[in-house]
């Protein structure tokens, strides 16, 4: 038996937890239909199978119709949810590992043009900031027609196998009751710590009396809101100290912060750039103070904070969400004293972002995350080697190789540069988003340990690729910024990858034209105002960074809002010229009828990038299906068979941003589907 604090088996009430590593409740936004069908349940079942003792599963399942899905929740309001739930849990419990499901009632923490079209309700008028309804104030008919929904709602689960369930009381109707910020109410649901606490212990005393006591119920709310007029860590010691001497749950999830606004959420679940584990030590502290079983996740990105965060006593069961949505098999690495290989999460948050922007997570570098009926996280070995020859080590390129490689294929990789990493280099320039280099490092050591031969400061020509007489080519060149967008002056532009990479010396009053709207103009910005630069974004569109999304661009406004740095929308820059040493820049609108001019003495022009596509066309004509890729092949999961020039030598194919300017998360898409078929 190993003693390894984190593989120590854990009791909870009557449960074995086989060991000490859970993912908490997320809602991936998986759902069809609002049930865990088999999308869901594949990708639940990896994370069970990789070894986690207990997996959490949908995030924030909705209890009543008036807590609408807004980010495709399940619907535990209904029946047929049952079977499957029992599908889900019969399925985590054959790998060994015990599951859990969150029940919540969203209040305002959703919208009222979402499913039923009904209002929303709160226990005051106030609006969420980030889901921006404005409630109803809840009557005394909806507590205790709300109550009953969860009643009903724990019990859909138990029926459906589910070892326990958690409220989801942080920042939902539960804690909306709780908060002084939020509770507006008179009479017995308001004013004092007891009256605000009633709704909650009304719907535990609710749910027990339904389920039993061999059912687990526990809480996840936060012990201190951070915000002021809020529960504050005295008053959430209290809160504490209540649910456990309440008798009705059997742990604590024990949040710090709140989630009323995009910062807010983004304390809460940090992103790269910010500390690690910045609440552990304080669920320590409520575990102390309770000496009751603790679990808590905020940003345990890494086995050995996970270890630490147990064998230190701070909590007892560790929580690694998104480490898990990166690798499902991190316990089973453990297990094999295989740490080294764990594929690090990098604190993107592309994953929660996407929920809302894009409608499902994703993980920013493991495309098999979400896609689990489709796509491997671990490779097949093919059954003939082949000689493969990818150009370019960026995301892409690498994720080919590795894919390659862990087929068992004999691989070679050309890079221009001196280094790997490609765009993914530069945006690690920024010290705060230097974690996005593990998205390549973990990839380099992958290639090394399947063999694959990688070499730097060469430029493939199409006789350094044939010599290597390859039975596939896959052209993984990347782009080159695009800054050719101006009706006049274009030579009087830079682009924001000059000015991130130090290639070109920051001006001191710069505009920079974002109809990109990514991470780069942001990134220049910060680069421009922190070397003492008056800057100004702007941008054609309705709002500005669109393809950033919201916690993401929590950091940057942490950081811009210090400097120097307007932001202007629904403007576009036209055309720019030289006057003297300064440049005018012509500004007008996509709406008509103005015209502007701004004066400066840099344009940085952010504009996505074209791709860098010379070699590709030039081995166009002799591989064998001229480069074309057969789409119906590629999204069945099948091998590439396009024959154009049976006389030609090799497969040709193009990914990530050398086909066109897509995002890290496409890029390595691309390569995974199409390399785990070669
Ligand atoms: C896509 C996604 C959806 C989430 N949805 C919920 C949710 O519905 N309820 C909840 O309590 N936490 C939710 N979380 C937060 C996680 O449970 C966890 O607290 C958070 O990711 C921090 O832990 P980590 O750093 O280990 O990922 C979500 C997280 C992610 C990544
Ligand atoms: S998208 Fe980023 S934060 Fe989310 S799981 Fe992947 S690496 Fe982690």
């Amino acid at each position: 038996m190993s003693n390894d604090p984190l593989l120590q088996p854990y009791k909870l009430k009557h449960l074995t937890l086989r060991n000490r590593i859970i993912v908490t409740s997320h809602e991936p936004a998986y759902p069809e239909d609002g049930m865990p069908k088999q999308r869901y349940l594949a990708y639940t079942v990896e994370r069970a199978r990789g070894g986690v003792a207990m997996t959490m599963t949908a995030g924030s399942a909705a209890v009543s119709k008036d807590s609408p899905p807004v980010f495709n929740n399940l619907l535990a309001y209904k029946d047929e949810i049952v079977p499957w739930i029992r599908q889900m849990t019969d399925a985590v419990h054959e790998e060994g590992a015990a599951i859990m499901i969150q029940l919540t009632h969203l209040g305002r923490r959703t919208r009222w043009d979402k499913g039923d079209w009904l209002p929303v309700v709160a226990p005051s008028h106030h609006r969420e900031a980030s889901h921006r309804a404005f409630p109803k104030k809840i009557e005394d008919w909806d507590i205790e027609r709300i109550i009953k929904d969860f009643a009903d709602a724990a019990e859909r689960m138990k029926a459906g196998g589910m070892d326990g369930v958690e409220l989801e009381a942080y920042g939902h109707l539960l804690e909306q009751f709780t908060s002084p910020l939020t509770n507006e109410l008179d009479g017995p649901y308001g004013g004092s710590l007891d009256n605000r606490m009633r709704f909650c212990m009304d719907v535990l005393k609710a749910i027990r009396s339904r389920v039993g006591e061999d059912f687990i119920l526990g809480v996840r709310y936060t012990a201190d809101e951070c915000l002021p007029g809020g529960t504050g860590k005295s008053e959430g010691l209290e809160i504490s100290r209540r649910l456990k001497e309440s008798g009705l749950v059997d742990y604590l999830n024990v949040i710090r912060g709140h989630i009323d606004t995009d910062a807010g959420l983004t304390d809460v679940i940090p992103i790269q750039g910010m500390a690690n584990a910045p609440h552990l030590d304080f669920a320590g502290e409520i575990r102390a103070a309770t000496n009751f079983p603790t679990f808590h996740a905020a940003k345990i990105p890494d086995v050995a904070t996970a270890r630490h965060a147990i064998a230190s006593g701070k909590v007892d069961m560790i929580g690694m969400t998104r480490a898990h949505m990166t690798d499902p098999h991190i316990v089973r690495k453990i297990i094999e004293k295989r740490e080294d290989e764990i594929r690090p999460c990098v604190g993107a948050n592309y994953c929660l972002d996407r929920i809302y922007q894009g409608g499902a997570a994703y993980c920013i570098h493991n495309a098999a995350t979400g896609r689990e009926l489709t796509m491997p996280h671990v490779v097949a070995k093919a059954e003939t080697r082949k000689k493969i020859v990818v150009v370019g080590a960026g995301p892409a390129g690498l994720e080919a190789a590795r894919v390659a490689g862990e087929r068992g294929h004999e691989v070679v990789v050309f890079e221009a540069a001196s280094g790997p990493g490609g765009q993914i280099r530069l945006t690690a320039q920024s010290p705060r988003r230097k974690e996005m280099m593990s998205i390549i490092d973990w990839r380099m050591a992958q290639c090394e340990k399947y063999g694959v031969a990688i070499r730097f400061n060469t430029w493939a020509e199409a006789e350094t690729i044939e010599a290597e007489n390859p039975d596939v080519v896959i052209i993984a060149t990347g782009g080159v910024a695009h800054t050719d967008v101006l009706s006049k002056g274009n030579e009087f532009v830079v682009s924001s990858w000059d000015i991130i990479s130090g290639d070109v010396k920051p001006g001191t009053n710069v505009l920079i034209f974002d109809d990109a709207g990514d991470h780069a103009a942001l990134q220049a910005a910060e680069f421009l105002a922190g070397a003492g630069a008056k800057v100004e974004i702007m941008t054609p569109d309705r709002s500005f960074s669109p393809e950033v999304m919201a916690m993401n661009l929590v950091p940057y406004m942490r950081s811009l809002q210090k400097l120097d740095v307007t932001f202007t929308v629904t403007y576009r820059l036209e055309s720019v010229e030289r006057n003297g040493n300064q440049l005018v820049a012509h500004v007008g609108s996509d709406y008509g009828g103005v015209s502007k001019q701004r004066v400066v003495d840099q344009v940085v022009v952010n504009h996505g990038t074209i791709p860098l596509d010379d070699i590709y066309f030039e081995l166009k004509p002799k591989s064998t299906n001229h480069g074309e890729v057969s789409h119906d092949e590629l999204i069945a999961g099948q091998a590439q068979s396009v024959m154009r020039n049976p006389q030609g030598q090799f497969q040709l194919f193009r990914i990530g941003d050398s086909v066109s300017a897509r995002n890290t998360h496409a890029a390595i898409y691309d390569a995974l589907r199409l390399a785990k078929d070669i």
